[in-house]
């Protein structure tokens, strides 16, 4: 693989490969202008349109150059206050207590490997080349290395940025972004996922606004209100159809995404740790890293950028250990039990999850020191000896001599104040001396920013999984962030807490993941409130929220999708009346939707697990029998309305299409509907299973499958759904002609 990455003697920079190009351009003065995003253009020597530099009524002119006014230039790594007003990517308060810089070109380098960055998780390199171009100013005495990486068979540009304190004095950064992109003016929209508990990656579509548009979080994660992505697209923008820009950033902790139409049209989308509550002391011969940020492009609508994301996040992000890997059907514990675990009832457990056929037994919350409800105990990571009396790995130990995998929950960052833990350490904690401070789920925030914590917790979790009895851990953390400090920094540091505190975790994550690469792991945060690329990087899947509810979880996966491949989302069958939001929905409901997430399993009790015995026993046998398919499948989403949804999921041979319909609330007399499915092969005949029907390609996708109809009024002996309300419908088709 060569030419990735081309250089013109007049410094003309494309990164590009045979389907997306990103060009730059060093102008005369050395500052570095964007010139283009988008679809690929063979020949960066020719370019219809470029930079302007034209009289308009009163503006600056930087340096006094005429014309050349940077707000109505599009720049790689803009600065506040010489000409350009908007959104910087870098501010910084220089030694002489100014905030005015300026990056000029310096140089630049092109490598074939991928540098980690420090400290922070970043995409593996493979297919790609990277750049790095280096800016200077020599009045404030600092330096900025910009990396760029471009993949041969990807259509993701990797950007993160590095900056180094050349001067003698300290300086202090207040906005250290890591990507900023200027798109040419036109008519734009966003989309964007917000939420909450249990509603998570709820996706906003609307109107790019004249001003700024922002989404940002502020509390210590990145926060289920709203999730580090956004698209920004040509309005009118579809699934199949519209240019589309994805951003996302890889950072679990505090991000800001702005979006800002400026002055003359231009829109400039910008990304990186939030600037808000935060500022970071760079000493003299020192740098700061800044999260990478992750830019993609298509043609092809949404459905086409999220495929980018999806192929990318599989092959780049992923752990290698498990990302072509089928994910183990389980039974988890926690709806089935809460606290009231106990060995007894954990091997019972196993028994019966063995009997349906289930290949992991997932102890949740309740099995350590003291635990019997959410009011004590954690940080005290020992086995509770009433209900555990040879310790964990004992019955981890037994659980596997059933053929079953063992995984266990924890959540490493917190500690109740009423936990041996807090009593030994109550400087260990995120704090402001002097304050009362606030509780989530009674609990308070460990302070990764101070290496002793880290240190203590590798250990414990590493006494925990040096055994070789525990296969899996759910790494949960449930609470954000207040009355953010760290006793351990001084005052004028006190604003990196937050910062060192992500970089403590990842230290964490990346130390117990490489030891222990066999293990697999799963993000969790109260469901999705810490669903990033950044945990992605070191947890092949994550707890996609708490609501176990199909109805509820229909938008949450929608939602996730932008982004997210199934390959990355857990789900189970939970009970009836559901205890996230009361409703009654069927089991055959519940395992289609649970379907479409690679981690599949149930947290049922013992008497509900009984009383379906016969039917889980068959659907656990399909979860099995295509967890491949979900793992390395290609998802779409072929309809999300208020009251029906239709996803379908294509193996990665194309042999199988599994069609998901989901009818939420029923009426009389409503249409015929049909779906129209996407990327079969024309000319192949399809069988759909169960029934003695075969279909050609080309009908399937242009003519459409006829999806079933939904009776308000229950008739006898109808093969279609079996109730009204909350029906769903999972068709498998095969490909028959033999390929
Ligand atoms: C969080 C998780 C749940 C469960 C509980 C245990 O809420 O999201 O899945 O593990 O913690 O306390």
């Amino acid at each position: 693989m060569t030419g990735l990455i081309r250089v013109s003697k007049d410094l003309r920079f494309s990164l590009a490969n045979a389907r997306i190009s990103y060009l730059f351009q060093v102008s005369p003065e050395g500052i570095l202008e964007h010139l283009y995003f988008g679809q690929n253009i063979g020949s960066e020597s020719q370019l219809p349109a470029m930079p302007r530099r034209s009289f308009r009524g009163a503006t600056n002119e930087f340096e006094g150059i005429a014309h050349y006014n940077l707000s109505d230039i599009g720049q790689e790594y803009p600065l506040f206050g010489r000409s350009d007003a908007r959104h910087p990517a870098l501010h910084l308060i220089n030694a002489d207590g100014n905030t005015t810089n300026t990056l000029l070109y310096q140089s630049y380098t092109i490598s074939k490997q991928k540098p980690p960055l420090k400290g922070l998780p970043s995409a593996r390199g493979g297919d790609s080349e990277t750049l790095l171009v280096t800016l200077v100013d020599k009045v404030s005495q600092l330096h900025v290395v910009l990396s760029y990486t471009v993949y041969q068979h990807h259509d993701v540009v990797c950007r993160s940025v590095e900056i180094f304190n050349d001067g003698e004095k300290p300086v202090v950064l207040d906005h250290a972004l890591s990507s900023s992109l200027d798109l040419p003016a036109g008519d734009y929209d966003l989309l964007h996922l917000r939420g909450s508990w249990a509603r998570e990656f709820d996706a906003q579509r609307m109107k790019l606004p004249a001003g700024t548009f922002s989404i940002s979080s502020a509390s210590g994660a990145s926060s289920n209100h709203h999730n580090p992505f956004i698209a920004v697209m040509q309005a009118g923008t579809g699934e199949q159809h519209g240019r589309v820009i994805g951003a996302a950033l890889m950072y679990s902790g505090n991000f800001a995404i702005t979006v800002e139409q400026g002055e003359f049209g231009p829109v400039r989308m910008s990304l990186g740790i939030n600037p808000f509550n935060f500022s970071w002391q760079l000493p003299p011969g020192e740098s700061f890293v800044c999260p990478e940020a992750l830019l993609t492009f298509s043609p092809l609508g949404l459905e086409g950028m999220s495929h980018n994301w999806h192929r990318f996040v599989r092959e780049y992000i992923s752990p290698t250990q498990f990302n072509n890997e089928s994910r183990p059907s389980y039974l988890n514990s926690w709806e089935a039990a809460y606290f009231d675990l106990n060995e007894e009832l954990v091997l019972q457990l196993a028994e019966q999850a063995r009997s349906i056929g289930l290949q992991m037994l997932v102890v949740d919350d309740g099995w350590f020191a003291g635990r019997h409800n959410d009011r004590s105990s954690l940080g005290d990571w020992f086995s509770d000896k009433q209900k555990f009396p040879n310790g964990i790995q004992a019955t981890a130990a037994k659980v596997k001599q059933k053929g079953l995998k063992f995984g266990l929950w924890m959540e490493p960052e917190m500690v109740s104040p009423d936990s041996d833990l807090y009593r030994a350490h109550p400087d260990w904690i995120i704090q402001v001396p002097g304050r009362t401070l606030s509780t989530g789920r009674n609990q308070l925030v460990l302070d990764l920013s101070r290496n002793e914590v880290v240190e203590y917790l590798f250990k414990r979790i590493d006494d925990i999984l040096c055994g070789g009895d525990i296969d899996y851990i759910k790494w949960d953390m449930n609470r954000t962030m207040t009355e953010i400090g760290s006793t351990h920094l001084p005052s004028h540091q006190q604003l990196e807490t937050a910062h060192r505190y992500i970089l403590g975790v990842y230290q964490l994550l990346s130390r117990i993941t490489s030891k222990y690469p066999d293990v697999l792991f799963e993000n969790c945060a109260s469901g999705g409130s810490r669903f990033d690329l950044g945990m992605l990087r070191y947890m092949s899947q994550g707890w996609v929220s708490d609501m176990s509810e199909p109805v509820g979880r229909l938008a949450i996966i929608n939602g996730a999708s932008y982004l997210f491949p199934l390959s990355v989302m857990a789900s189970y069958i939970g009970p009836v009346p559901s205890h996230q939001n009361g409703r009654l929905v069927s089991l055959k409901m519940r395992s289609e939707v649970g379907f479409f997430c690679a981690a599949r399993g149930l947290s049922l009790n013992s008497g509900d697990i009984d009383k379906d015995q016969q039917a889980l026993v068959e659907i656990i046998k399909f979860y099995n029998a295509t967890a491949d398919d979900v793992v390395s499948g290609v998802y779409r989403r072929l309809q999300f309305g208020e009251n029906e949804v239709c996803w379908q999921l294509s193996s990665a041979d194309g042999k199988r299409i599994y069609v998901g319909y989901f009818h939420i609330l029923s009426e009389p007399n409503l249409p015929f509907r049909r779906a129209y499915l996407r990327g079969l092969d024309a000319q192949a005949r399809y069988q759909l299973v169960d029934s003695d029907q075969a279909y050609s390609g080309d009908a399937l996708m242009y003519m459409g499958i006829d999806l079933p109809y939904v009776h308000a009024i229950q008739q006898q002996g109808t093969d279609y759904m079996d109730q009204g309300d909350f029906s769903s419908h999972l068709m498998t088709l095969i490909r028959v002609d033999g390929e």
